[in-house]
């Protein structure tokens, strides 16, 4: 049966490692039609808004979107981040971010003496309410009084579903579930967290548990990451340790991310964890690993698993025995990666019928 993928490329480096991500698919011959959407900084400019109004039909009868970033210096990033990333992830009810953390050999890092066997974490990060509920408002506008105020939201059902999928990954891997909080400054929104963890955790006994202050938990993510399997983040939490955990993988253009909704039959959205890189865009130079790493994600979610498997395989080997980009010390182009990994994946694919 053919499954249908929409892909939003969207601005800066986006259509560069989407493409790639798109080849490395194509590559493995399996039944996937997909549909471009040009939503963007671009229809912004030319509509004053990131997304169509009817951009919920355009996704209908799709089981998964493989987007790039979005972002441009010529708009604010709060609009390109409300107007769309932060609209699909809440307003499909994208509740869990799933954030794949291990070191891919052949790819330096910034840790010294750690290999591919000391770190395989995987980040849960709540992805609907938390800090990023955009709750609050601005007073005085101009004024010297001038305020913002910005209030955090954690609801029961938000906070029990991320811990309880947590749970549920960690039974089916080292079964350890660490909980990020700040429960000893934050009084309300962590302390409530931190109960609701317990209460889930007394129903996973084979599963140990345990709370630790996210400033603390960030220090040991450098030292002792080995000691991390599972880590349950809130959604400001989740998005500042992972860029740390990026770090620890070699980079930005490394890590790969997915939003999911499970036990649900909606679809989901893959994207690499970088933004759009106004930096290096359009020079052909963009990392294409995290992007393809999170089609590996969505070959999963659409239920390609032996597919998904060989695509890691290839961006493994490729990843090893190069070619590298340059911000993971090689010299190739985004698009010398991407072939390479393509031409991998449908050698593992051959050999595999
Ligand atoms: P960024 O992730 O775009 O870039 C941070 C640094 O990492 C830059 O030095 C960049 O060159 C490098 N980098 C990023 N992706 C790379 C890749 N694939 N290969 C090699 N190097 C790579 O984050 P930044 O600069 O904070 O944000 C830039 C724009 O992206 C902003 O407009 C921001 O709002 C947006 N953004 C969008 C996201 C999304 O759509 N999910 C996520 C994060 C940022
Ligand atoms: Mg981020």
């Amino acid at each position: 049966m053919t499954v249908r993928v929409a892909l939003l490329p969207g601005d800066g480096v986006g259509p560069e490692v989407i493409a790639e991500a798109r080849r490395a698919v194509d590559a493995l011959g399996l039944p996937i039609e997909w549909t471009e959407l040009v939503w963007g900084s671009a229809h912004w400019h030319e509509h004053g808004r990131m997304l169509p109004d009817d951009w919920r039909e355009s996704l209908s009868g799709h089981t998964a979107v493989l987007m790039g970033a979005v972002g441009d210096p010529s708009l604010p990033d709060h609009v390109s981040l409300w107007g769309l990333t932060l609209e699909l992830r809440q307003r499909l009810d994208l509740w869990a971010n799933l954030r794949p953390v291990r070191l891919l050999e052949g790819i330096p890092g910034p840790l010294s003496g750690r290999g591919p066997e000391d770190v395989d974490m995987l980040f849960l990060r709540e992805n609907t309410e938390g800090e990023y509920s955009g709750v609050g408002g601005r007073a005085h506008q101009g004024l010297p009084t001038e305020v913002g105020i910005e209030t955090s939201v954690f609801t029961r059902t938000g906070v029990e579903r991320i811990l309880r999928h947590a749970f549920e990954l960690a039974e089916t891997r080292r079964g350890l579930v660490t909980s990020a909080t700040k429960s000893n400054a934050s009084r309300f929104g962590y302390v409530l967290w931190d109960e609701v963890a317990e209460e889930v955790a007394a129903d996973f006994p084979g599963v140990r548990y345990e709370r630790v202050l996210v400033d603390a938990l960030a220090a040991r993510m450098v030292r002792d990451p080995g000691s991390l399997d599972v880590v349950a983040a809130s959604n400001l939490f989740g998005d500042i340790l992972t860029d740390l955990a990026a770090a620890i993988q070699g980079g930005m253009g490394i890590a790969a991310s997915a939003n999911v909704a499970p036990g649900t039959p909606q679809l989901g959205l893959f994207e690499p964890v970088h933004g759009s890189a106004p930096d290096i865009a359009g020079q052909g130079i963009a990392n294409p690993v995290g992007a393809i790493w999170s089609a590996v994600l969505l070959l999963d979610h659409v239920g390609e698993q032996a597919a998904a498997g060989t695509l890691m395989a290839a961006l493994e080997d490729v990843c090893r025995m190069g070619p590298r980009t340059r911000d993971v010390g090689g010299d190739a182009g985004t698009r010398e990666v991407g072939e390479a990994v393509a031409a991998r994946a449908a050698e593992l694919s051959e050999r595999s019928r």
